[in-house]
This record gives structure tokens, sequence and C-alpha cells, in this order.
């Protein structure tokens, strides 16, 4: 049996797979196009596993896509490639369109053609799980409740459009083709191999360089934070239990606003790794000019996967949070491949370019 998942060198990806790895024998065909955010360092574990099959390509190749499909014959695909940092989209919409919505749909269109020709019991156990963000709900206010499945679509950024398109096509790919999909919309990840562009790791790596720690705006801008390994088990939950056609809003029950996220990760700074002149890190919170149409808060509400599927989180924010800031003090080499821009490189300098299909 075989998976594949896309955008496995990124984030949630690389945690996606390195978790199924140790949980399961079933390979995996990890499809990455290895964007500034893929990063095959967060593999290394891995690479050279024969369960894990890495390719270097485009979702929106689809002929490529197609002739895949055909050679792993995959029961399921987990769609998680993306572009995935709001300020680019606001900075660059473009390849949030391309890979976002038209990436996905030819991704479905390749998925849709796959699925059609499988033998009848293949076919009733075939899924396509799309991975999608909480953001398509849009910014709630102070006393609104939770987003739940049957909120309206709201998207705010580039970003969140672009996923809302991709949400929309997933939806109509099940309602007009029957093609058996299942749509996760979480909230705000963090934990290891996370892009130190994002808020969390940004502010624990420059807290250790000596730099600004940015907060935008007044910092009272509400996020639902959520580990990143509750995340995966979501998503091997929904795989394995999910209903065709459904969405399932996946989030961690725990808002935060901003500044005080920050403030909690100086905390724990201070305590396990002081600054050398006795001062807190607090001391390098700056704030700066805010993001363009920033939404104000986001919540999930997690009652139906946790219902229907008893999945709940692990971690709460104060244990995930310790785990987090521990990791990143642990992998200075990973942390400075990053930032230093080696990690483009990690494939030649640490193995045979052979285990890169399609490089
Ligand atoms: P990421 O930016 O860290 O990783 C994205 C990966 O996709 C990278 O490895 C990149 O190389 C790859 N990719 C980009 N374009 C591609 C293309 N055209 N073809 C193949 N691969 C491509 O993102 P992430 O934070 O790991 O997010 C993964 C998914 O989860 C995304 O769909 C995102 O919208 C969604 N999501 C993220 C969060 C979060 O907090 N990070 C929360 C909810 C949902
Ligand atoms: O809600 C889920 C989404 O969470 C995902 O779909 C996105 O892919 C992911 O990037 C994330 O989006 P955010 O915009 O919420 O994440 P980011 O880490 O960029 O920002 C978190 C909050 O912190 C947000 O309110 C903006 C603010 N921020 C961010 C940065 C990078 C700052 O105040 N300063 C910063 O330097």
């Amino acid at each position: 049996m075989t998976i594949v998942v896309t955008g496995g060198a990124g984030f949630i990806g690389s945690n996606f797979v390195l978790d199924w790895l140790a949980l399961h024998d079933e390979t995996v065909v990890n499809v990455d196009k290895l964007t500034y955010a893929g990063n095959l360092g967060s593999l290394s574990a891995v690479m050279g596993d024969p369960r894990h099959i890495f390719v270097k390509a485009d979702i929106g190749d689809q002929p490529q896509m197609a002739a895949l499909f055909a050679a792993h014959r995959p029961r399921a695909i987990l769609n998680l490639a993306a572009e995935s940092h709001v300020d680019r989209s606001i900075a660059g919409p473009a390849a949030f369109i391309e890979t976002n919505v038209v990436g996905t749909f030819r991704l479905l269109e390749a998925a849709r053609a796959y699925w059609g020709d499988l033998p009848l019991d293949e076919k009733a156990a075939f899924r396509f799980l799309h991975v999608s963000t909480d953001e398509v709900y849009g910014s709630l206010e102070p006393a609104e409740p939770a987003f739940a499945e049957t909120n309206r679509y709201m998207p705010n950024s580039p970003y969140s459009a672009s996923k809302a398109g991709s949400d929309h096509l997933v939806r109509a790919y099940h309602h007009t083709y029957g093609v058996p999909v299942l749509t996760t919309n979480c909230s705000n990840n963090y934990g290891p191999n996370h892009f130190p562009e994002k808020l969390i790791p940004l502010c624990i790596h420059n807290a250790l360089s000596g730099k600004p720690l940015p907060i935008y705006g007044d910092g009272q801008q509400i996020r639902d934070w959520l580990y990143v390994k509750d995340h995966c088990a979501a998503i091997r939950r929904v795989l394995e239990a999910g209903r065709l056609g459904e969405t399932y809003n996946v989030g961690g029950w725990n808002e935060r606003a901003n500044l005080d996220v920050v403030r909690t990760l100086c905390a724990i700074l201070d305590e396990v790794r002081p600054r050398s002149d006795g001062r807190s890190y607090g001391e390098q919170i700056t704030f700066v000019k805010d993001r363009p149409g920033h939404d104000r808060r986001y919540a999930i509400d997690a009652t139906k996967i946790q219902q229907e599927l008893g999945w709940m989180p692990a971690e709460t924010f104060e244990t995930g949070i310790a785990k987090t800031v521990r990791w990143f003090l642990d992998n200075p080499a990973w942390v400075e491949e990053v930032t230093s821009g080696a990690y483009r490189t990690w494939i030649d300098r640490h193995y045979d370019r052979s285990l890169v299909h399609g490089a």
C-alpha cells in the first residue's frame, strides 16, 4: 500500500511524513517542488529509507502527476503542497494563485482520471485529502463563537482566498464527479521544522540572535495554536475514518494574543537559555507596522472531529511551546542551514542525487 503526500518537505508535510513512517510500514511518495519553503534537511531521518520515495515535482504538472499515480498506484493522495505565508501573498499573490488554486485543480484532474480507472474495490477505498486552513472563514470579533464547519467563507488575504478557492474545487470534484474527498481546516500550527519566517520560529531565532522581535500593530491579534504533531494525528484520523465529502475543523482550543505568545517564548528562553547580560529577551520586543488587512482573531470549534472521530490534541499550548523551544535549541544546525540558505543544497552535500527523483 502506498500514499502520496504533496508538500512533504514543508513544515507540516515533513512532520507528517516522519510521523507516518514511525507509525506505519506503508510507503510514502513525497511530491514536493522544493520552493524556498521545502527543506530536505527536515527529512534527513528518512532520506534513503526505502519506504520514503521523494519526487521533486510541481503539483500543477498534470502529466507528471498522472504518470506518478500510474507508477505508484496510491490508495490515497494527501495534498499539503501550498504557498503558505500570508505576508508573501500580500507582497506577491501570483504564486499563491498558481499553486493553491491552479495547482490544486491540476492535481484534482490527475486524481480524478486515476481514480476513475481504478478497479471497483480500490475505487471505493481511494481518498483525496485536502489540507486547508481556518483563514478561509475570515476574522472573528472578540465575542463571536469559534469557526464551525458551517461558517461562511470570508477570506481576507490573497493567501486565504487562494486556499478558499482550492477548498471549493475539492468540494466540487466530490459533488460533480464523485471523487472521494476529505478536507481539513486547521488553525495555526507550531513545532519542529517550522520555517523561521512565521511568528514563533522567527521570534525564537531572533531572540537567540540578539535581534528585535517584531510585533505587528498592537500585538492583540488572536490565533488558535496547535502543536504540529497533533495536526498530523488529526489528518491521519480523518484519512482513516472521515466521512466522504465532509470537512473537519482542527484546532487546539488555545487562543492566544500574539504579544502573549511572544512573551511566553521570552519567559521560557529566560529560564532555559538566559541572555549573557542577565536581562530578559522581552526587551527585544519591538512594535512594527501592521500587516495590511490583518485578521484580528481566529478560533476553531473542533467539536465535530472530536465527537465524530474521537480526535483530541495531546498537547496543551504550554507543553507544546516548551517542546518547540527545546527543539530549536537542540537543532542549531537545522536553523543555521535554513537561515544561511544552505538548506537549498542540502541534498548535494549529504546524499546521492539519485535519492531525489525528477531533480
Ligand atoms: P510550508 O510553506 O512550510 O510548506 C509547503 C510545501 O509545499 C513546501 O515544501 C513547498 O516546497 C511545497 N510546494 C509549494 N508549492 C508547490 C507546488 N506547486 N508543487 C509541489 N510542492 C509545492 O507550508 P505548511 O505550513 O507546512 O503548510 C502545509 C499545508 O497546510 C498548506 O496547505 C497550508 O495552507 C496548510 N495549513 C498550514 C497551517 C500552518 O499553521 N502552517 C495551518 C493550517 C493549514
Ligand atoms: O491560521 C492558519 C494559518 O496560520 C495558516 O493557514 C498559514 O499557512 C500560517 O502561515 C499561519 O498564518 P498566520 O498569518 O496566522 O501566521 P504567522 O506566523 O505569519 O503570523 C501569526 C501572527 O503573528 C499573525 O497575527 C501575524 C503576527 N506576526 C507575524 C510575523 C511573521 C507578527 O506580529 N510579527 C511577525 O513578524
